[in-house]
């Protein structure tokens, strides 16, 4: 549903341009105006101007210009709505959610949250300093994880007991149904009553991009104790709050790594991402149990121009890493993928051999697009590759795919590069063939 121009107007109004832009420059008011350096290119001297009546911008140095929706669009990487959203939020000025839901909807969700943050906060005290979270704190220290990063990621603990979250959520006025719609706590069979889902386990609270708890997973701590059909995991179901395909665990505690690096990692387990950011390695993110989706690269292209693929060293890891290859390639993103050995996660790796070791592995066994590319050509796989391929971006491979295939083809290599080409869609004059000659 649009939102409608008056929402807009009263948006614009609201917010204080100077404060929002503010937070990503130091401004200098300077007669009507405010400078400072422009945060969308790099200067030594201030082109960027805010006019703070107009709560308009205008950088003379890089033409980037408009309104607060505009900045926050440029600067967050957010979309329109997405950037009326943080506005509206900023400025308390409710919207119809983008499902185009009323406000009864949206007041839902509201509560819904609400349970959700009590959740957290619960699981977190226990884990930190309950009686009852004494086993996560044994599990956690036993598995070396950085204390800081536990703290970040916000890691709870359920203690084992049917109702101790139920109990606790309703004397905080949560009632039962607002609890079951968040996944919180599941209906007895026969309709006598509801228990905890999640009992006995350490929490990995999952948050929005924008750092909400939307949802949690939880993992046993009595390894080969319990029953062996028990899952090592239990997560929380899609909930009108929580829907795994767009959230990547860590993102948010990731955001600014993510920028400064312009890379990404991506992992496949939770606690390879709590690992590798105690460990200092601050881009890390996973899917949450899933594979990685259009919207999760959408979300990871807005911050970065490079993904690494770090999968389990397993049969599951490799070709969960081959499709998630292909996605990249499909949105044109530059990729590479590195497979650890021995059946080790980066979480064990780390553990064994540390971070440096970690890095100089990736570095050197990582496989670039265009070597799995020429790898897989003849295998069917290439089929994948759709049109939208951006010829730019393969324009740019073109010196290292002629390289790579020289390499790989020897004089076989023009054959195989034409072979490439037709895969990709690609006319048969791009530069690599004429380079593999
Ligand atoms: P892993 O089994 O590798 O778990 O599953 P992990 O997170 O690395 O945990 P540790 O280090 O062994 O303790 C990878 C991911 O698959 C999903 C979770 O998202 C997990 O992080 N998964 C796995 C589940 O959802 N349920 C399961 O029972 C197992
Ligand atoms: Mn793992």
């Amino acid at each position: 549903m649009p939102i409608p121009n008056e929402t807009l107007d009263e948006i614009r109004a609201a917010v204080d341009a100077v404060h929002i832009m503010g937070q990503h420059t130091d401004l200098k008011q300077s007669g009507t105006r405010w400078k400072g350096l422009c945060p969308f290119h790099d200067e030594r001297t201030p082109s960027f101007t805010v006019d703070a009546e107009q709560g308009l911008y205008h950088c003379f140095g890089c033409r980037a210009g408009g309104d607060v929706i505009d900045f926050v669009q440029q600067a967050e990487g957010l979309d329109f709505l997405e950037a009326v959203r943080f506005l509206a939020d900023e400025a308390g000025i409710a919207l119809p959610d983008e499902h185009g839901a009323s406000a009864d909807a949206r007041k839902r969700r509201e509560s819904l949250k609400a349970a959700v943050r009590v959740a957290a906060r619960y699981f977190y005290n226990v884990r930190c300093k309950a009686d009852a979270g004494a086993p996560a704190r044994t599990y956690l220290q036993g598995r070396h994880f950085d204390e800081d990063a536990l703290k970040r990621f916000g890691i709870g603990y359920a203690p084992d007991g049917w109702e101790r979250l139920l109990t606790h959520a309703q004397e905080q006025h949560i009632s039962v149904d607002v609890l079951e719609d968040a996944g919180l706590v599941i209906e007895r069979p026969n309709g006598r009553g509801y228990y905890d889902r999640f009992r006995g386990r350490v929490i990995f609270p999952i948050f929005s991009h924008r750092g909400e708890v939307l949802a949690f997973a939880g993992r046993h701590v009595d390894e080969g104790a319990g029953d062996p059909d028990t899952p090592k995991y239990v997560n929380s179901p899609a909930t009108p709050l929580y829907d795994k395909s767009s959230i990547l665990y860590g993102f948010y505690q990731a955001r600014t790594a993510l920028t400064d690096t312009r890379e990404a990692w991506v992992v496949e387990g939770y606690t390879d991402v709590l690992a590798l950011h105690g460990a200092g390695i601050r881009h890390a993110v996973a899917t949450c149990g899933t594979a990685l989706t259009d919207e999760h690269l959408k979300a990871l292209m807005q911050r970065v121009d490079h993904v690494m693929l770090l999968f389990d060293g397993d049969e599951a890891g490799d070709s969960g890493s081959d499709r998630a290859m292909q996605r990249c390639i499909r949105h044109g993103i530059d990729a590479s993928a590195c497979t650890l050995p021995d059946g080790h996660d980066p979480c064990s790796y780390l553990q064994e051999h540390g971070a440096d070791e970690l890095r100089a592995y990736a570095q050197e066994h990582r496989l670039v697009l265009h070597d799995v590319a020429a790898r897989k050509v003849g295998t069917g796989w290439g089929d994948a590759i759709p049109e939208g391929i951006q010829s730019a971006r393969i324009d740019r491979a073109a010196d290292a795919l002629a390289d790579e295939l020289r390499t790989h083809f020897g004089a076989d290599a023009p054959a195989v590069a034409s072979a490439l080409a037709s895969k990709m869609n690609a006319t048969t004059d791009h530069a690599f063939i004429e380079q593999a000659q």
